[in-house]
């Protein structure tokens, strides 16, 4: 037996698999990730919801759809103390749609623009980029069905990849058409599908609803479909014009994008404009975000009015995988821009005092702590990407100065304690 008699041992408590954890200095990039995705979607006028973490499964059985992998396969449910069946949020759509029936949103201005961020939680195979809790950020626009609406979603998301220093992505786009061109196109698959050899499972799928079968991951019923109808030949004038109305805003706004006929996407509700964006870097989990319109949701979630909806998921984690591949990762890895050294219990004191008021000046701080001599303490510095260090030793403390020393240079001067936060403020620019 090894280990601690009666206590656990530290991997008893690893953190559940396919779960990562972040911290410095990659969490560095996951806050740029998610900040730099919000503002993009702020600066198109999406105001910020809070969602719960967990919410009555039916939502998402309905929301999503029993047949998708997502709800069937992959969902962490469970009954509560009150016998309710409940489950972590697997995205974030049907829990904004549900929102906003409940507070009666759709009865305010329309559309109603909303951007969410957070943890979603499937239960898949965890591998390179495919996590049981994974992050996004995400935005839902409500209530006009506006082809320009959909391209304004669309280059959010574009901005967003562009400002984290991405260019090796690419826009997949298709349109799942609306209700005048479900009938048609779903008759045209079903025709095609019944042609095949399916098992009992497939078979049914393709009865109740055909689409999923065009999601189903394995390879001889990737090869058996790969002449299966597309929808894209199916779509009525009206979707058809949408379709082109959205791609000549793209074009307008310098999105590039490629019409991929075949992209399925696997979550049950959209319609029309639906689209992902692929970045060739990753292997297998190429999708680094992805979205679309939704016509009939807030119907299905109980809505008296239905209102259309667009939107997009950005995959946090998957983006910061691209930003390593790319090389763009870790920009922005100080933890403070200006670093304490204190040589003596008195420097030590008056340090303490310093970091104060220039945290209070909006200057971040920090200082070597424990006693660790000068050379240990100039390597703290180095370590913290600090642009200054502050060593204060008996000497300057006695004629009220201190040394700044600037960190990428090397250079050094003295300045007077009273006039240090007007110092390093100028020296920080
Ligand atoms: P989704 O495509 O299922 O869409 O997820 C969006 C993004 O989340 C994916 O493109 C991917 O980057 C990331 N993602 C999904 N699953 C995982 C995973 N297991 N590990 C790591 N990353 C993952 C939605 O969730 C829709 N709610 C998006 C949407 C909003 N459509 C309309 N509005």
């Amino acid at each position: 037996m090894s280990g601690n008699l009666d206590g656990a041992r530290a991997k008893d408590f690893a953190a559940p698999r396919g779960i990562p954890d972040y911290y410095p200095p990659t969490s560095a990039d996951f806050r740029r990730v998610r900040d730099t995705m919000t503002q993009a979607a702020r600066l198109a006028g999406y105001g910020h919801i809070e969602l719960p973490i967990f919410e009555d499964t039916a939502l998402f059985a309905r929301g999503v759809g029993e047949s998708t992998d997502v709800v069937s396969k992959e969902m962490y449910t469970f009954t509560d103390r009150g016998d309710r069946s409940v489950t972590l949020r697997p995205e974030g759509t049907a829990g904004v749609v549900r929102a906003v029936i409940q507070h009666g949103l759709d009865r305010g201005a329309l559309p109603i623009k909303l951007c969410y961020a957070g943890p979603f939680f499937r239960y898949e195979k965890p591998q390179a980029g495919r996590y049981r809790q994974l992050q996004q950020v995400g935005v839902e626009a409500i209530g006009v069905d506006d082809p320009a609406l959909d391209a304004e979603v669309i280059a959010i998301a574009d901005e967003g990849y562009r400002r984290l220093g991405l260019t090796g992505f690419r826009l997949e786009i298709t349109s799942l058409g609306d209700d005048a061109s479900r009938g048609p196109y779903r008759e045209a698959l079903q025709e095609f599908l019944f042609g095949l050899d399916l098992d009992e499972p497939t078979r049914h799928r393709a009865q109740i609803n055909p689409l999923r079968v065009l999601d189903d991951k394995r390879p001889e019923i990737k090869a058996a479909t790969a002449d299966a109808p597309l929808f894209i030949d199916y779509l009525s004038d009206d979707a058809r014009a949408h379709f082109d109305t959205v791609l000549t805003h793209l074009k307008r706004l310098g999105v590039p994008y490629e019409i991929n006929p075949r992209l399925v996407r696997g979550l049950d509700y959209y319609t029309k404009t639906t689209f992902e964006f692929v970045h060739d870097g990753l292997g297998a989990q190429s999708g680094i975000g992805g979205g679309g319109r939704y016509d009939g949701l807030m119907r299905l979630l109980g809505a008296k009015q239905d209102l259309s909806g667009i939107g997009f998921g950005i995959g946090v984690d998957r983006t910061m995988l691209a930003m390593e591949v790319e090389g763009v990762a870790h920009a922005d890895t100080a933890r403070c821009r200006v670093f304490g050294v204190p040589l003596g219990a008195e420097a030590k004191a008056e340090l303490v005092d310093v970091a104060g008021r220039l945290r209070a000046a909006g200057i971040s701080v920090d200082l070597a702590y424990g006693d660790r001599g000068l050379k240990g303490a100039m390597k703290a510095a180095d370590r913290s990407g600090a642009r200054l260090a502050l060593v204060l030793g008996d000497r300057e403390l006695a004629e009220r100065r201190i040394e700044v020393k600037d960190l990428s240079t090397g250079e050094q001067h003295e300045v007077a304690l009273d006039e240090l936060v007007s110092e390093i403020t100028r020296l920080l620019g």
